[in-house]
């Protein structure tokens, strides 16, 4: 096949639908129409697709089929049609569209719940080569906050934890060391929320912050809330609660052993590392713009989404005048690579979403290439641009009165919309005159 061949949109598989996990078009000069289209192996499948082109009456001059390329159960068909017999072209795609369901998404901010007991790893379960993993006291100590995790449902408190001494030890020495660097670099929107979360939050060498008292911190500048998660979510989860502006954050903390290493993300890299900037306007609004991008998208975009998130919210760097600074939480939860990243040493390139998107990443070794934002707007601009290119045949909003998706696909959701729009429109007029 050929790259001029759109995608348009996938589903995942579900019994007594079709299934297929893509579907790609083009039209070549002479309004001929190819489709291809994988399928998995339930019987009448092929049957019921092959029936939308009999109800419009259109003759298919060729179809194959082979082996799916992406997804070992599936087989992908390859069809072309007649085009004396297709009048309209869009029919026959919109017609295919109908039988194509969008990935399911959480529409209400209850639905993360769902999302509690899917963790893809960690939790309290540890690999044989994390610090803790013979660890019985550690291990014990993990199931604990993976509880809390599971057990907790929106709206809650997040339950306090009591943290040990080996534990606060653990941190006040991460705590010590990362903020001997942040002046010189971290981001000045690290800079200066930092001191605040000092006096409102208790960030101190001696004493782990609780989350509850950070996310209401957070909910009170941007709206950001935390929410206790026990392992890794899968991409599509994680970015999915972003939509919403929560961020799901472990609880737990490294092992003592390794103060200054984690194989997986822990409080200290939450709070360090995260925190901060979802406490900055600017940097809270880019991150929700990944969260709703990535609702309904196709597999290879959530990768894709996923990857920018990498390269920004974990990794990012920034220009601020004529330095360069980090915003990225994985840098600025580790003092080897924030030390590293800044130096002569790594590949640097300017942030562009398509670009980005595309660039492998090892999750345990120092990046070997970071990506340079003009500035969080203009990062927020690339990536809202880079969401048009997503195959989703409608657009989303947050409505954070009902804390729900709105999804843009009919008159009524765009009136509202403009209604909406037409009210902030009034008031900021009235600002400016008042100003004159
Ligand atoms: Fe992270």
């Amino acid at each position: 096949m050929d790259a001029g061949f759109r995608q348009i949109k996938e589903e995942q598989g579900e019994k007594g639908s079709l299934t297929s996990s893509y579907l790609e078009e083009r039209t070549n000069k002479s309004g001929v129409l190819s489709c291809i289209f994988s399928l998995n192996e339930e019987v009448g499948a092929l049957a019921r697709v092959l029936r939308l082109f009999e109800e419009k009456d259109i003759n298919l001059t060729h179809i194959e089929s082979r082996p799916s390329r992406k997804n070992k159960e599936e087989y992908e068909f390859f069809v072309s049609v007649d085009p004396a017999s297709s009048k309209d072209l869009d029919e026959i795609v919109d017609g295919l569209r109908t039988q194509i369901r969008v990935p399911w998404f959480p529409n209400d901010i209850r639905d993360l719940d769902r999302f509690a007991n899917q963790i893809l790893s960690y939790g309290s379960e540890l690999d044989s080569d994390h610090p803790g993993f013979t660890d019985p006291v550690y291990r014990t100590r993990r199931k604990e906050f993976a509880d809390i995790a599971y057990n907790y449902r929106h709206g809650q408190p997040i339950p306090h934890v009591e943290y040990t001494a080996e534990e606060k030890a653990t941190w006040g020495m991460v705590f010590r060391e990362l903020k001997t660097l942040y002046p010189t670099h971290a981001c000045r929107e690290h800079n200066r929320v930092f001191p605040l979360l000092e006096k409102y939050c208790g960030y101190r060498e001696d004493n782990i912050p609780q989350l509850e008292d950070i996310s209401s911190y957070l909910q009170s500048c941007t709206g950001f809330a935390l929410r206790p998660v026990a392992g890794l979510l899968s991409s599509r989860d994680f970015l999915a609660g972003l939509a919403f502006r929560v961020f799901h954050s472990t609880q737990y903390i490294r092992h003592s052993s390794k103060p200054m290493y984690t194989p997986e993300p822990d409080i200290c890299h939450e709070l360090l590392g995260h925190v901060p900037l979802f406490a900055d306007p600017s940097f809270a609004q880019f991150s929700q713009e990944i969260g709703l991008a990535s609702l309904g998208a196709p597999d290879e975009f959530i990768e894709k989404l996923a990857t920018v998130y990498w390269f920004t919210v974990e990794f990012g760097l920034c220009k601020q005048g004529n330095d360069i600074k980090a915003y990225g939480a994985g840098l600025l939860s580790s003092f080897g690579e924030l030390q590293y990243c800044l130096s002569e040493k790594p590949n640097i390139q300017p942030f562009e979403p398509e670009k980005t998107c595309l660039q492998k990443y090892p999750i345990t070794k120092f990046q070997p290439v970071y990506f340079v934002a003009e500035s969080f707007e203009n990062a927020k601009e690339k990536v809202r641009k880079f969401a048009t290119t997503i195959p989703r045949p409608f657009s989303v909003r947050y409505n954070a009165y009902t804390q729900r998706i709105e999804v843009l696909d009919n008159t009524q959701q765009l009136r509202n919309l403009a209604d909406s729009i037409s009210g902030e429109m009034s008031i900021l007029c009235n600002a400016l005159q008042k100003m004159e």
